[in-house]
């Protein structure tokens, strides 16, 4: 059964809680218990980047690499807390050579070197529209984390180092805001497994996932995924129902990563056509897909102009330019 989810609402939290959800995030971070898991394994198509995405310059008063901005990002929360968080990322075969080239010759962006770790996530094969193979293979969906956390070596690293949590941020939002204390604060408090971070949707069929409670989990169901009656429909203020839309920041505690890992999560089929090979289709597995194991899964609103300005498009919504429009305003 599906339902709308309850979510705190960072902004409406009393000073006295964000205090003390401070201070409880604070020292999980202080500590190096919290790392963070850039996704960058996507081919990234519809921005028509040649070369990862993290690799595109972002055209801001002071152009930089969409991974610059990543790492600028963790640099202020080394000033904030004093401590450098492990910086993972995921890359695929495809890209991995290049992107690792890209940080070691940009001299990591000025990050501790031992503190970035890139590996490579797996793959499917593709298929033509009756399912039969083609002889090709394609990144398996930034699902295949939990299963390449494993298989790397990352897992157990984290375990050794006794990190508590991990968050995932996509590669193309230069807002993201992976090192926030108070959030991470909530989590704990609630011994939360998995913190899933919303916005208010914009509009019924915005491209973003719908952060919902799934026979009394919270999950997420794809837009592509989500019943287009659901998407539309609203409550009894007017407003969408189904309005807490998930933009790729969350937190993953590593025994909930640790469970994920034994298990088989759906794969989801992607209609595509390019010149290569015409109609096929893409399998990939879809990161929120493990969501729903999680005990004590929680979700935590906060305001898109402060986290979300995503760059997919070459132009209009979405693009290098409002992205770069948002990120001026927040930092100016
Ligand atoms: C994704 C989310 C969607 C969310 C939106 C916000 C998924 C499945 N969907 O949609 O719910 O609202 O971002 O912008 O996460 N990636 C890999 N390996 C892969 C495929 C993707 O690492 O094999 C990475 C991409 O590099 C990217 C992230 O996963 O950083 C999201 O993938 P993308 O294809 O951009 O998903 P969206 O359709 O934009």
């Amino acid at each position: 059964m599906i339902e709308p989810i309850k979510t705190i609402i960072k902004d409406e939290l009393s000073e006295e809680d964000k205090e003390k959800y401070s201070l409880l995030g604070k020292e999980l971070i202080a500590n190096s218990q919290v790392a963070v898991c850039i996704l960058a394994g996507g081919q990234g198509t519809r921005l028509g980047h040649d070369g990862p995405k993290g690799t595109f310059i972002v055209p801001l008063k002071e152009p930089k690499s969409i991974f610059q901005i990543q790492v600028e990002t963790l640099l202020r929360a080394y000033k904030e807390f004093g401590s450098y968080p492990n910086l993972y990322v995921m890359t695929s075969k495809d890209n991995d050579q290049i992107t690792k080239e890209f940080f070691k010759s940009n001299n990591f962006f000025g990050y501790p070197k031992e503190k970035i770790k890139f590996f490579v996530q797996g793959e499917l094969p593709l298929t033509d529209r009756n399912k039969n193979p083609l002889n090709a293979m394609a990144p398996n969906g930034n699902g295949g984390i939990f299963k390449a956390l494993e298989d790397e070596g990352i897992l157990q690293e984290m375990k050794d180092q006794n990190i508590k949590y991990l968050v995932t941020q996509n590669v193309d939002n230069i807002l993201a805001n992976p090192i926030d204390a108070i959030s991470i604060g909530i989590l704990k408090e609630n011994n939360a497994e998995i913190g899933i971070k919303s916005i208010i949707k914009a509009y019924p069929d915005e491209r973003v996932g719908n952060t919902v409670l799934k026979d009394g989990r919270p999950t997420v169901i794809e837009y592509v995924d989500f019943p287009k009656n659901l998407a539309e429909e609203l409550d009894e203020n007017g407003e969408l129902k189904y309005k807490e839309a998930h933009f790729g920041v969350n937190y993953l505690s590593i025994d909930l990563l640790n469970r994920i890992a034994e298990e088989k999560l759906p794969i989801h089929e992607a209609y595509k056509s390019n010149d290569k090979y015409g109609d096929f289709i893409k399998y990939e597995m879809f990161i929120f897909d493990g969501f729903e194991k999680a005990n004590n899964g929680l979700v935590i609103r906060v305001k898109r102009e402060d986290e979300f300005a995503p760059i997919k498009n070459k132009e209009g919504n979405d693009s290098p330019e409002t992205a770069s429009i948002m990120y001026e305003e927040k930092y100016k």
